[in-house]
């Protein structure tokens, strides 16, 4: 499939954006200084906090933020379970369900959770971090992904 552009200007702070690359959804999400604290108060609930076990991310992704820039999050929106796409929760109010979840992407076909840098959480169905795929910036308000 043909790389997409994103004009990611048009992100205020906290959205996420939904756009089609190779069939699948792919997030662009411009992340809250929140969202972006959130990351370290919950590494010691996830499996593979550094995304060092697992080859889910390029080169450049391989970080707590699992991105490029720390404000971008870019990341494919397929649950590394059973492929369905997991919805956005921003918020970071304690759930109900688990007070250790802060908010980031939760799949409700398995209940399966996810950080705010799509790192999957302990004792969920899904073994893996959601998958970054390749994109770059190719100049101030252009992601191009793919
Ligand atoms: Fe997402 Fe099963 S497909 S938890």
């Amino acid at each position: 499939g043909a790389p997409v552009e994103v004009d990611h200007t048009k992100l205020s702070e906290g959205q996420l954006l939904n756009v089609e690359w190779r069939g699948q959804p792919v997030f662009v999400v411009r992340r809250t200084e929140d969202q972006l604290a959130q990351l370290e108060e919950v590494r010691d609930r996830l499996r593979d906090p550094d995304s060092e076990v697992v080859e889910q991310q390029p080169e450049y992704a391989r970080n707590e933020h699992r991105s490029r820039d720390p404000e971008f999050f870019v990341v494919i929106g397929v649950c590394t379970h059973l492929g369905c796409s997991p919805g956005y929760f921003p918020e970071v109010e304690a759930q109900p369900f688990d007070p250790n979840w802060r908010g980031g992407f939760f799949c409700g076909c398995h209940a399966s959770r996810f950080d705010i840098a799509g790192r999957v959480f302990r004792g969920v169905p899904a073994g893996t971090n959601l998958v970054v795929p390749r994109y770059k910036f190719t100049d101030e308000d252009t992601i191009l992904i793919g």
